[in-house]
Protein backbone atom coordinates (compact mmCIF):
# COMPACT_ATOMS: atom_id res chain seq x y z
CA UNK A 1 0.00 0.00 0.00
CA UNK A 2 1.42 3.31 -1.17
CA UNK A 3 -0.36 6.39 -0.14
CA UNK A 4 -0.62 10.30 0.66
CA UNK A 5 -2.68 11.91 3.47
CA UNK A 6 -3.63 15.40 2.45
CA UNK A 7 -5.17 17.68 4.71
CA UNK A 8 -4.93 21.14 6.60
CA UNK A 9 -2.92 21.66 9.47
CA UNK A 10 -4.25 19.83 12.51
CA UNK A 11 -6.97 17.66 10.20
CA UNK A 12 -5.58 14.59 11.97
CA UNK A 13 -3.25 13.51 9.39
CA UNK A 14 -0.50 12.55 12.21
CA UNK A 15 -3.10 10.77 14.26
CA UNK A 16 -4.65 8.39 11.72
CA UNK A 17 -1.64 7.66 9.86
CA UNK A 18 -0.69 5.76 13.09
CA UNK A 19 -3.72 3.66 12.56
CA UNK A 20 -3.44 2.90 8.61
CA UNK A 21 0.47 2.40 8.95
CA UNK A 22 -0.21 -0.61 12.03
CA UNK A 23 -3.03 -1.94 9.81
CA UNK A 24 -1.04 -2.38 6.91
CA UNK A 25 2.60 -2.99 8.42
CA UNK A 26 3.76 0.34 6.16
CA UNK A 27 6.13 3.08 7.64
CA UNK A 28 4.71 6.91 8.02
CA UNK A 29 6.55 9.30 6.12
CA UNK A 30 6.03 12.41 7.92
CA UNK A 31 8.21 15.00 6.32
CA UNK A 32 7.22 17.35 9.66
CA UNK A 33 8.82 14.89 12.01
CA UNK A 34 12.09 14.24 9.95
CA UNK A 35 12.06 18.14 10.02
CA UNK A 36 11.76 18.26 14.03
CA UNK A 37 14.46 15.78 14.34
CA UNK A 38 16.78 17.23 12.63
CA UNK A 39 16.07 20.49 14.29
CA UNK A 40 16.41 18.82 17.60
CA UNK A 41 19.71 17.12 16.52
CA UNK A 42 20.94 20.50 15.55
CA UNK A 43 21.81 19.70 11.92
CA UNK A 44 22.48 22.26 9.31
CA UNK A 45 18.93 21.19 7.69
CA UNK A 46 17.82 21.87 11.26
CA UNK A 47 19.24 24.91 12.02
CA UNK A 48 17.78 26.47 8.39
CA UNK A 49 14.45 24.91 8.95
CA UNK A 50 13.72 25.93 12.51
CA UNK A 51 12.89 29.32 11.42
CA UNK A 52 10.62 28.61 8.75
CA UNK A 53 8.49 26.23 10.84
CA UNK A 54 8.23 28.38 13.42
CA UNK A 55 7.09 31.44 11.20
CA UNK A 56 4.50 28.79 9.70
CA UNK A 57 6.05 29.04 6.59
CA UNK A 58 7.47 26.07 3.79
CA UNK A 59 11.22 24.73 4.12
CA UNK A 60 12.17 25.13 0.20
CA UNK A 61 10.44 22.22 -2.16
CA UNK A 62 14.26 21.15 -3.33
CA UNK A 63 15.48 20.21 0.38
CA UNK A 64 12.15 18.18 1.04
CA UNK A 65 12.07 16.42 -2.53
CA UNK A 66 15.70 15.34 -1.76
CA UNK A 67 15.05 13.91 1.69
CA UNK A 68 11.93 12.83 0.48
CA UNK A 69 13.70 10.80 -2.26
CA UNK A 70 16.12 9.43 0.01
CA UNK A 71 13.85 8.14 2.74
CA UNK A 72 11.84 6.07 0.01
CA UNK A 73 14.76 4.36 -1.20
CA UNK A 74 15.21 2.92 2.23
CA UNK A 75 14.88 -0.98 2.29
CA UNK A 76 11.20 -0.71 4.84
CA UNK A 77 9.87 1.42 2.51
CA UNK A 78 9.72 -1.66 -0.14
CA UNK A 79 6.61 -2.66 1.01
CA UNK A 80 4.30 0.23 0.41
CA UNK A 81 4.68 3.28 2.61
CA UNK A 82 2.72 6.37 3.68
CA UNK A 83 3.21 10.61 3.25
CA UNK A 84 1.48 12.36 5.66
CA UNK A 85 2.63 16.08 5.26
CA UNK A 86 4.07 15.21 2.08
CA UNK A 87 3.62 16.66 -1.28
CA UNK A 88 2.62 19.91 0.26
CA UNK A 89 2.90 22.03 -3.18
CA UNK A 90 2.60 21.92 -6.78
CA UNK A 91 6.33 21.24 -7.27
CA UNK A 92 6.26 18.28 -4.83
CA UNK A 93 3.68 16.62 -6.70
CA UNK A 94 5.16 17.47 -9.76
CA UNK A 95 8.53 15.61 -8.47
CA UNK A 96 6.59 12.78 -6.82
CA UNK A 97 4.79 11.88 -10.72
CA UNK A 98 8.08 12.75 -12.71
CA UNK A 99 10.04 9.86 -10.44
CA UNK A 100 7.04 7.55 -10.96
CA UNK A 101 6.70 6.38 -7.64
CA UNK A 102 3.45 4.43 -8.01
CA UNK A 103 0.53 5.42 -5.47
CA UNK A 104 -2.57 3.07 -4.63
CA UNK A 105 -4.59 6.29 -3.26
CA UNK A 106 -4.72 9.97 -1.84
CA UNK A 107 -7.22 10.31 0.91
CA UNK A 108 -7.84 13.87 1.68
CA UNK A 109 -9.10 14.53 5.45
CA UNK A 110 -11.53 17.34 5.16
CA UNK A 111 -11.86 19.45 8.64
CA UNK A 112 -13.45 23.05 8.23
CA UNK A 113 -10.78 25.88 9.57
CA UNK A 114 -13.30 26.65 12.65
CA UNK A 115 -12.11 23.24 14.11
CA UNK A 116 -8.32 23.52 13.25
CA UNK A 117 -7.33 26.58 16.05
CA UNK A 118 -8.69 24.27 19.16
CA UNK A 119 -7.36 21.29 17.56
CA UNK A 120 -3.48 22.63 16.93
CA UNK A 121 -3.44 24.56 20.51
CA UNK A 122 -4.28 21.64 22.41
CA UNK A 123 -2.07 19.36 20.74
CA UNK A 124 1.01 17.72 22.85
CA UNK A 125 3.65 15.72 20.70
CA UNK A 126 5.86 12.36 22.29
CA UNK A 127 8.98 13.96 20.29
CA UNK A 128 10.69 10.61 19.86
CA UNK A 129 7.98 9.03 17.80
CA UNK A 130 5.53 11.80 16.82
CA UNK A 131 2.56 10.40 18.88
CA UNK A 132 -0.51 12.74 19.28
CA UNK A 133 -2.40 13.74 22.00
CA UNK A 134 -4.81 16.36 22.57
CA UNK A 135 -5.48 17.80 26.39
CA UNK A 136 -9.36 17.57 25.51
CA UNK A 137 -9.95 15.10 22.32
CA UNK A 138 -7.29 12.56 22.81
CA UNK A 139 -5.72 12.98 26.62
CA UNK A 140 -2.54 10.54 27.65
CA UNK A 141 -3.16 8.00 30.41
CA UNK A 142 -0.85 10.12 32.44
CA UNK A 143 -1.05 14.30 32.16
CA UNK A 144 1.86 14.98 30.30
CA UNK A 145 2.74 12.12 29.72
CA UNK A 146 3.66 10.00 26.81
CA UNK A 147 1.13 6.51 27.17
CA UNK A 148 3.98 3.90 25.56
CA UNK A 149 7.27 5.07 27.04
CA UNK A 150 6.42 7.72 29.90
CA UNK A 151 8.64 10.41 28.49
CA UNK A 152 7.21 14.28 28.37
CA UNK A 153 4.87 15.50 25.79
CA UNK A 154 5.83 19.03 23.74
CA UNK A 155 3.72 21.59 22.50
CA UNK A 156 5.07 22.71 18.98
CA UNK A 157 6.57 25.90 18.67
CA UNK A 158 4.38 26.17 15.75
CA UNK A 159 1.22 25.38 17.26
CA UNK A 160 0.74 28.65 19.00
CA UNK A 161 -2.56 30.51 18.05
CA UNK A 162 -0.88 33.12 15.12
CA UNK A 163 1.49 30.66 13.89
CA UNK A 164 -1.42 27.98 12.85
CA UNK A 165 -3.31 31.06 11.45
CA UNK A 166 -0.70 31.55 9.36
CA UNK A 167 0.12 27.90 8.06
CA UNK A 168 -3.92 28.12 7.55
CA UNK A 169 -3.02 30.64 4.83
CA UNK A 170 -0.28 28.78 3.31
CA UNK A 171 -2.19 25.70 2.88
CA UNK A 172 -4.87 27.48 1.54
CA UNK A 173 -2.37 28.98 -1.24
CA UNK A 174 0.34 26.42 -1.22
CA UNK A 175 -0.91 23.14 -0.80
CA UNK A 176 -4.80 23.29 -1.40
CA UNK A 177 -4.06 23.39 -4.81
CA UNK A 178 -3.48 19.11 -4.69
CA UNK A 179 -7.00 18.69 -4.28
CA UNK A 180 -7.96 19.92 -7.86
CA UNK A 181 -4.56 18.46 -8.75
CA UNK A 182 -5.08 14.42 -7.67
CA UNK A 183 -8.92 14.76 -8.39
CA UNK A 184 -8.39 15.94 -11.66
CA UNK A 185 -5.73 13.52 -12.67
CA UNK A 186 -7.63 10.30 -11.30
CA UNK A 187 -10.51 11.90 -12.80
CA UNK A 188 -8.19 11.94 -16.38
CA UNK A 189 -6.24 8.78 -16.17
CA UNK A 190 -7.77 6.25 -13.91
CA UNK A 191 -6.03 3.32 -14.62
CA UNK A 192 -2.40 5.43 -13.47
CA UNK A 193 -3.26 7.83 -11.10
CA UNK A 194 -3.59 7.11 -7.29
CA UNK A 195 -7.70 6.60 -6.16
CA UNK A 196 -8.66 9.72 -4.65
CA UNK A 197 -10.69 9.33 -1.75
CA UNK A 198 -12.15 12.38 0.63
CA UNK A 199 -13.37 11.70 4.06
CA UNK A 200 -15.11 14.14 6.73
CA UNK A 201 -12.27 14.26 9.46
CA UNK A 202 -15.04 15.30 11.93
CA UNK A 203 -16.08 13.15 14.43
CA UNK A 204 -14.15 10.60 16.68
CA UNK A 205 -10.72 9.88 16.07
CA UNK A 206 -12.20 6.12 16.06
CA UNK A 207 -15.12 7.10 13.24
CA UNK A 208 -12.72 8.61 11.13
CA UNK A 209 -10.24 5.75 11.07
CA UNK A 210 -13.25 3.30 10.17
CA UNK A 211 -13.90 5.92 7.33
CA UNK A 212 -10.41 6.21 6.33
CA UNK A 213 -10.57 2.25 6.11
CA UNK A 214 -13.76 2.16 4.64
CA UNK A 215 -12.23 4.68 2.01
CA UNK A 216 -8.49 2.32 1.43
CA UNK A 217 -11.31 -0.95 0.90
CA UNK A 218 -13.17 1.03 -2.43
P1 LIG B 1 3.66 19.09 9.71
O1 LIG B 1 4.26 18.45 10.88
O2 LIG B 1 3.35 18.29 8.52
O3 LIG B 1 2.38 19.86 10.22
P2 LIG B 1 0.95 20.10 9.52
O4 LIG B 1 0.70 19.63 8.15
O5 LIG B 1 0.73 21.53 9.75
O6 LIG B 1 0.04 19.13 10.23
P3 LIG B 1 -0.08 18.92 11.71
O7 LIG B 1 0.99 17.98 12.18
O8 LIG B 1 -0.21 20.26 12.39
O9 LIG B 1 -1.52 18.26 11.80
P4 LIG B 1 -2.04 16.78 11.56
O10 LIG B 1 -2.96 16.80 10.38
O11 LIG B 1 -0.93 15.78 11.57
O12 LIG B 1 -2.95 16.64 12.84
P5 LIG B 1 -2.75 15.78 14.18
O13 LIG B 1 -3.03 14.35 13.90
O14 LIG B 1 -1.46 16.13 14.83
O15 LIG B 1 4.58 20.31 9.23
C1 LIG B 1 5.13 21.25 10.12
C2 LIG B 1 5.98 22.25 9.35
O16 LIG B 1 7.08 21.56 8.70
C3 LIG B 1 5.26 22.98 8.21
O17 LIG B 1 4.57 24.11 8.68
C4 LIG B 1 6.44 23.34 7.30
O18 LIG B 1 7.17 24.44 7.78
C5 LIG B 1 7.34 22.11 7.42
N1 LIG B 1 7.04 21.08 6.41
C6 LIG B 1 6.58 19.81 6.65
N2 LIG B 1 6.39 19.14 5.51
C7 LIG B 1 6.73 20.00 4.51
C8 LIG B 1 6.72 19.90 3.10
N3 LIG B 1 6.32 18.77 2.47
N4 LIG B 1 7.11 20.97 2.39
C9 LIG B 1 7.53 22.10 2.99
N5 LIG B 1 7.54 22.27 4.32
C10 LIG B 1 7.15 21.23 5.08
O19 LIG B 1 -3.99 16.34 15.03
C11 LIG B 1 -4.01 17.67 15.52
C12 LIG B 1 -4.64 17.70 16.92
O20 LIG B 1 -6.02 17.33 16.83
C13 LIG B 1 -4.00 16.68 17.90
O21 LIG B 1 -3.95 17.27 19.16
C14 LIG B 1 -4.97 15.50 17.87
O22 LIG B 1 -4.96 14.77 19.08
C15 LIG B 1 -6.31 16.19 17.64
N6 LIG B 1 -7.24 15.36 16.89
C16 LIG B 1 -6.96 14.47 15.88
N7 LIG B 1 -8.11 13.91 15.43
C17 LIG B 1 -9.13 14.47 16.15
C18 LIG B 1 -10.56 14.31 16.15
N8 LIG B 1 -11.15 13.47 15.30
N9 LIG B 1 -11.29 15.07 17.01
C19 LIG B 1 -10.70 15.93 17.87
N10 LIG B 1 -9.33 16.12 17.92
C20 LIG B 1 -8.58 15.41 17.07
ZN1 LIG C 1 1.20 15.95 11.78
Amino acid sequence: MRLILLGAPGAGKGTQAAFITEKFGIPQISTGDMLRAAVKAGTPLGLQAKAVMDAGQLVSDDIIIGLVKERITQPDCAGGFLFDGFPRTIPQADALKDADVPLDYVVEIDVPFEHILERATGRRQHPGSGRTYHVRFNPPKVEGLDDVTGEPLIHRDDDKEETVKKRLEVYDAQTRPLVDYYSQWAAQEPAKAPKYRKVSGVGSVDEITQRVFDALAS
